[in-house]
């Protein structure tokens, strides 16, 4: 690992040079995204939609870009500009959003839509200020927009760019310590023209090259500057803290499904986790060893009977849920439940925790299309 005398004068020659390798590596190595403006378009004077900026932005919000690509094209299908967004039904954005999950995200996109057509006349803030008042727009997300869809110089620091620059630089210092010096450099590499492409340049070559392991230094624009790879460890950058284990919750799920296929459904509270999702019945998620989790907790006597088990690893815990299936004969859903017909599940706003507990008890039945 390099002395922080050696890095501090490193950093110092390497700052100014940067921006300028990765922006002509960035012309000809960009990934072509849905909703991004290439930089020969943006050269010739187009400019980017703001509206497909901010939907993209909160999208991959804690999502992988190939997870967002359809859900972006479907969205711009249904709603091709920020008023038809405002004018949508909420139940119909939740549907929408259905298995990418943090549901809240999809919450404060309908609400952010409707402020901006009601309260600033369809027209998104141009500076990260603005932008921050917005429900569901954060410091890196407000950075992002103005960068990309303004040409704003804002640091934009997620991930990737804290891998790309603790390499550059060997910053030993462990996550999230490091945050400070990192936006530091940035916000001195950015200096230059191009503040959009600047900012995608750099998520670009975080996911590309300089991936979290066997990064490819050879093919590197910035190899040559990058002290990480002179002292032949990049992969011990970043830094992170040790990792405290995720709890364990455990619970039981219960699908009744009646002799024409309809399921029993009911809608989650509006707050909190997989807040305004729809869910099939279960019993409490409980981290207790003797919590319950048979037949016996069913919400209503039926002959239940188990149907497998699933898993699903949330930000902040671990789910093991206990599935069971009763067959029983149509009638009124209890109070607060509704039937989904079997040609109506694969649209309904199912979690993908809920497609797997379904799935588990009633093979391709999430899966179908109408
Ligand atoms: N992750 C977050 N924003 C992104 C963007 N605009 N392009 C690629 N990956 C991203």
């Amino acid at each position: 690992m390099a002395s922080p005398t050696d890095s501090r004068k490193h950093a110092a020659d390497v700052d100014g040079r940067i921006a300028e390798l990765l922006l002509a590596w960035y012309d000809v190595h960009h990934r072509e995204l849905p909703w991004r403006t290439p930089p020969a378009d943006l050269k010739r004077g187009i400019r980017p939609d703001p509206y497909r900026v901010w939907l993209s932005e909160i999208m991959l919000q804690q999502t992988t870009v190939e997870a967002v690509k359809p859900y972006f094209r479907a969205f711009l299908e249904k709603w091709p500009t920020v008023r038809s967004l405002a004018d949508a039904e909420a139940e119909d954005v939740m549907k929408a959003w259905a298995g990418l999950g943090y549901y809240s995200r999809a919450r404060n996109l309908k609400a952010c839509a409707e402020q901006v057509v009601q309260l600033l006349g369809g027209r998104f803030p141009d500076s990260e200020n603005g932008l921050r008042e917005l429900p569901g727009i954060g410091p890196y997300t407000a950075a992002a927009i103005a960068s990309i869809a303004f040409g704003r110089p804002a640091a934009v620091v997620d991930g990737n760019v804290e891998r790309v620059v603790t390499r550059l630089f060997s910053i030993a210092t462990p996550l999230p310590q490091a945050k400070v010096e990192i936006r530091a450099h940035v916000e001195r590499m950015l200096a230059a023209a191009r503040p959009g492409d600047f900012a995608q340049a750099m998520m670009d070559l975080g996911a590309t090259i300089c991936t979290p392991r066997r990064p490819r230094c050879m093919l590197c624009p910035l190899r040559d500057d990058c002290s990480a790879v002179a002292h032949g460890d990049p992969e011990l950058y970043p830094v992170k803290p040790a990792k405290a284990e995720k709890p364990m919750r455990r619970g039981a799920a219960f699908v009744a499904v009646t002799p024409d296929g309809s399921v029993l459904l009911r809608k989650r509270p509006g707050k909190g986790l997989l807040g305004g999702m729809t869910e099939v019945p279960t019993t409490g998620w409980t981290s207790r060893i003797d919590g319950a989790t048979g037949a016996a907790s069913a919400p209503f006597p039926a002959s239940w009977r188990r149907a497998g088990s699933i898993a699903h690893v949330f930000t902040h815990f671990s789910l093991d849920l206990e599935v069971y299936r009763a067959e029983v004969p149509p009638s009124a859903p209890p109070q607060g439940h509704f039937w989904s017909a079997a040609a109506a599940l694969n649209g309904e706003a199912l979690p993908t925790v809920m497609k797997k507990v379904i799935e588990a008890a009633i093979p391709g039945a999430t899966k179908r299309t109408r």
